[in-house]
């Protein structure tokens, strides 16, 4: 009952790597046509990917064999589709996916044409009608289309999408600024922000933050995975940034809080992520309590819905039986991600379209 009433109010989706959030499905197959091939050995990986519950190291061990199963540009045409719909049949109205452009010789791809291959899959969803662009003048035609789009008698499930350009911090400084000059010549295609991630344990904050410091001095909004190890150094050094949002928090002490909570940094929550990397032990102690209680801006969101078997509503239904929130409360929360999504005034203006008449048919 709680589940399905998760699913049937709108979400926002602010925190999903395109490649975490693959389909268990298409993994499986996309690794056993390689094992075909003789790239892989099957049997050697397919513990990896059945598995449920994997600690930090193995999930990016996985995030390895990810990557070596989507390398050409139709699989990323293909899953980013994939993850699109996955994530409108659950009832997100608004999704910002997460990627990390990459450059494959041997398959003739820059970050550029990855990051076209991602839009082609954007460009092919068809069971749902997709807002993607940034672009004023494109977003008032994509607009008026929205209004013909009327089928047997229904009106098509609409869902916006934007796209995030991760910078890995296996790269090196030069590599980061490549990829924030390719989000920024990008802005009307949809991109409208970066994101800092990959293995925590990894790199150093001084690498990244020319780049960092470019793309906020041009105006695109950076969010970053802050605090999934203990680091306080990094992360003192990443609140002085004043990113427009963080991911996970996990890792914070007193003084961290006292900061997050003066500057009112927005943070992105992933209960299943956390606990399943065991950067937080249990529900009983996560953050999301006290934040939520302290009215901390804040957005719940899947992290690698693929990955650790998750969707935007479980993550939901999760925090209603782990902290107690009511119906009309979630709503609340799910609507309140509106103020902090990147994207500009006229999406924020129909998202609150959108909530208000969804209140209404629910009866809230
Ligand atoms: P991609 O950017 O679409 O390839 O999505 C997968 C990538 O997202 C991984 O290789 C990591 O760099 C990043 N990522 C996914 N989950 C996490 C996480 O929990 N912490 C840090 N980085 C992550
Ligand atoms: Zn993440």
């Amino acid at each position: 009952m709680e589940m399905e009433w998760c699913v049937s109010m709108p979400k926002i989706e602010l925190h999903a790597h395109l490649n975490g959030s693959i389909r268990d499905s298409t993994l499986l197959e996309l690794a056993k046509e390689l094992g075909e091939k003789g790239t892989i050995v099957f049997s050697e990986v397919e513990h990896v990917l059945s598995k449920n519950d994997r600690s930090l190291v193995e999930v990016f061990k996985l995030f390895d064999l990810i990557h070596n199963v989507t390398t050409d540009h139709k699989t990323v045409t293909r899953i980013t589709k994939e993850v699109i719909e996955d994530f409108a049949a659950d009832n997100v109205v608004y999704l910002e996916l997460r990627t990390t452009p990459k450059r494959n010789d041997s398959k003739g791809m820059s970050k550029r044409s990855y990051l076209e291959a991602v839009l082609e899959g954007i460009k092919s969803v068809d069971s749902v009608e997709v807002d993607f662009s940034h672009n004023t003048n494109v977003d008032a035609s994509s607009h008026s289309h929205a209004v013909d789009n009327i089928c047997n008698g229904y009106e098509r499930k609409k869902i916006y999408v934007r796209l995030l350009l991760s910078i890995d911090r296996r790269v090196t400084a030069e590599a980061a600024m490549e990829t924030v000059e390719l989000a920024l010549e990008m802005r009307d295609f949809g991109v409208v922000g970066i994101d800092l991630s990959g293995n925590p344990v990894i790199g150093q904050w001084l690498t990244y933050l020319p780049a960092l410091e470019y793309a906020k001095n041009q105006g695109l909004p950076v969010t970053l995975h802050c605090g999934e190890v203990p680091n306080p150094d990094e992360i003192h050094a990443m609140l002085d940034f004043l990113p427009m949002r963080i991911g996970h928090a996990c890792c914070f002490e007193e003084e961290e809080w006292k900061f997050l909570k003066q500057l009112k940094i927005p943070v992105e929550i992933c209960l299943t992520s956390n606990i399943r990397t065991e950067t937080i032990t249990s529900l009983d102690v996560h953050h999301f309590a006290d934040l939520y209680k302290s009215n901390h801006p804040l957005v719940l969101c899947t992290d690698d819905a693929g990955v650790f078997s998750t969707s935007l509503s479980a993550e939901y239904a999760l925090a209603s039986s782990a902290f107690g929130l009511g119906k009309r409360e979630m709503f609340e929360l799910a609507q309140k991600a509106i103020e902090i999504i990147f994207a500009c005034d006229r999406v924020k203006r129909e998202l609150k379209e959108m909530f208000a008449k969804a209140a209404s048919d629910l009866d809230l």
